[in-house]
This record gives structure tokens, sequence and C-alpha cells, in this order.
């Protein structure tokens, strides 16, 4: 029996560890009204006495838009508070997982980032949970950091259901299509820091790994998959990033190069098609 940690418990990550409790899997789930990442202190208190072998990290400022005017506050729950966490964990000699992203990249070229590929943030988002990456790496704990790009689920907020939102209206979407990624099922997210932190209590060292789906497509394409799957008859037409304003500036490569965790763990990267069948039923189910 593993018995997690995880912070975050309402995003679409967070409910997605829940999901995946088992006779073999106990997760132990806190919202922001039992441990707010505000404060540093009080989520490193609940890891000290936690009686947990694992920590996971799912809690995020994730608003990249606001971010922008918000970056103090980004910071402290992105960078500075999974700082604290990790020495927490290091303290009790605990596996501490934290979630990433493609935003810690400034999306240049079009190949996909390596692990071990320099950051380099283009927006406050990014730039805090670069500082968080930075920060649980200086604990020198048992750490592991998962970097995942276009989370996707039947939660919360994501493209998927701003877009079935929007073809309830509008016959015809403008949608980027030179930002190219790949979605990922927040699902499938969760299964991959499970096998994680598996391998970290019978001893993994833990490191910097990518998880995302496969295929990498644009937001565009992305777009009409889903009115696809939802027939929905919603017109696509393609946009270029100039073309098309947001506060914050986005990476247009964010392909993520994922054979360490793929051979490291054992586990295929998801094809985002099937979760996306899943999801949309979930959703029409209501
Ligand atoms: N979504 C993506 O496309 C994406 C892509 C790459 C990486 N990631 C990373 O994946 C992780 C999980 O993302 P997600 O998609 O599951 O995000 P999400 O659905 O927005 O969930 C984030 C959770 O963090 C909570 N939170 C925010 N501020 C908090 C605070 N001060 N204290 C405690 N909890 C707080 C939110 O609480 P409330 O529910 O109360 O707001 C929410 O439940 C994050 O590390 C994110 O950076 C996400």
């Amino acid at each position: 029996m593993l018995k997690i940690l995880v912070f975050g418990a309402d995003g679409q990550i967070g409910r997605s560890l829940s999901a995946r409790a088992s006779s073999d899997l106990e997760v132990i789930s806190l919202g922001r009204n039992d441990a707010d990442l505000g404060v540093a202190e009080h989520c490193a208190a609940h890891i000290r006495r936690a009686d947990v072998d694992a920590v996971i990290n799912a809690a995020a400022y994730t608003d990249v838009n606001a971010a922008e005017n918000n970056e103090v506050l980004a910071t402290q729950i992105n960078g500075l508070t999974p700082g604290v966490m990790a020495r927490a964990c290091a303290e009790r000699d605990l596996p501490f997982l934290q979630i990433s992203t493609d935003y810690v990249f400034d999306g240049s070229g079009t190949r996909a980032f390596a692990p071990e590929a320099s950051p380099n943030p283009i927006n406050a988002y990014g730039r805090s949970k670069k500082i968080g990456e930075d920060l649980v790496r200086a604990a020198k704990g048992k750490s592991a950091i998962l970097r995942t790009s276009w989370v996707f689920s039947e939660h919360g907020t994501n493209f998927v259901k701003t877009m079935l939102n929007l073809a309830e209206t509008q016959s015809s979407l403008s949608i980027v299509g030179d930002q190219v990624g790949g979605p990922t099922p927040a699902i499938e997210v969760a299964d991959a820091l499970v096998i994680m932190a598996r391998a970290m209590v019978a001893g993994h060292p833990g490191g910097i790994f990518h998880f995302a789906g496969e295929p990498v497509v644009s937001w565009a394409e992305f777009a009409r998959e889903i009115f696809s799957q939802a027939g929905k008859h919603t017109d696509v037409s393609i946009v270029a990033s100039a073309d098309f304003p947001s506060v914050a500036k986005r990476p247009l490569n964010s392909r993520l190069e994922c054979a360490s965790f793929t051979k490291g763990f054992g586990r295929p990267l998801p094809d985002w098609h099937l979760d996306l069948k899943r999801v949309i039923k979930v959703l029409e189910r209501g």
C-alpha cells in the first residue's frame, strides 16, 4: 500500500489523483481550505505530521493571464512555497513530486524540449514555475519534477471545456494555429505521478521528467478534433498568435521530449484522442 499526501485536491490533477485511490493506494488530499500555499509554513507543518510515503504538489496558481498582474502571489504559490514543502520533505527523507510545465521554456525552434534543456520563461506564470523547480531541487531531498502540457479533464477550467461551451453559442471560432503541443489527460498525469512516487519510495533518485500526450497538434487542430468527437458543427478558422493578443505571451513550441520518462518508468505516452472521448462522454452526461 502506497500512502500519498496531495496538495491541490480540487484541481484537475488533484481530483484525478483522488480518483486513483484503491486498495493499493491511499490518497490524503488537501484543498485550498486545508492548506493554503500562500502560507508556506502551514503547508510544511502538514508535511511534518503526515503519516505518508510521498508528497505530491498538484496545487498551483494556474491563471496564466492573471499571473502577469499578480506575479508576487504567483511566485509565492508556484515558487517559494513548493521550495519550503520540498525542504520539509527532505527533513523526513520523503519523496516530493512537483508538477511543472512546458511554460518554463521559451517555445523557440521546432524541436521537442528535453528535460535538461535550459528554461527561459517568457511570462510571469512560467517564471514562477521555474522558481519552484529551482527551489525544489535546491532542497536536496528526494525530489522529482514532472513537466507536462495542455492538461484537460472533465474538471475545472481547460481548453476542452471552453471549446464545448463556446460551441453552444458560436458557429465559427478563430483559434491559433501556430502554437503546438501535446494535449495531456489529467488522469494520465495522475497515473504517471503515482508510478514515479512508487519508484521513488523503492529507491529511484527522482530528477526532471517530461510527460505529455501524443500526437502533437496546434490549438486549432485540437479544437477541430474536440468538435468532431462531440458532433459539433463549429467552424475553426486559423489565426496567428500575433493576431490574437493575449495578456501573457505564450510559447509557440510546447513540444516536450518524454523519452526519459517512458524508458525510465516503462510507461508509454497516452494518445490524447482516447481520453478526449471519455471526457466528452462524461461532460455530455452532465
Ligand atoms: N492546466 C494545464 O494545462 C497545465 C499544463 C502544464 C502544467 N500544469 C501544472 O499542473 C499542475 C496542476 O494543474 P491543474 O491543471 O490541475 O490546475 P488547476 O485545475 O487550476 O488546479 C490547481 C489547484 O491549485 C489550487 N490552488 C490555487 N492557489 C492555491 C493556494 N494558494 N493554496 C492552495 N491551493 C491553491 C486551486 O484551488 P482552487 O480550486 O481553490 O482555485 C486548484 O484546485 C500545476 O502545477 C500546473 O502548473 C498544468
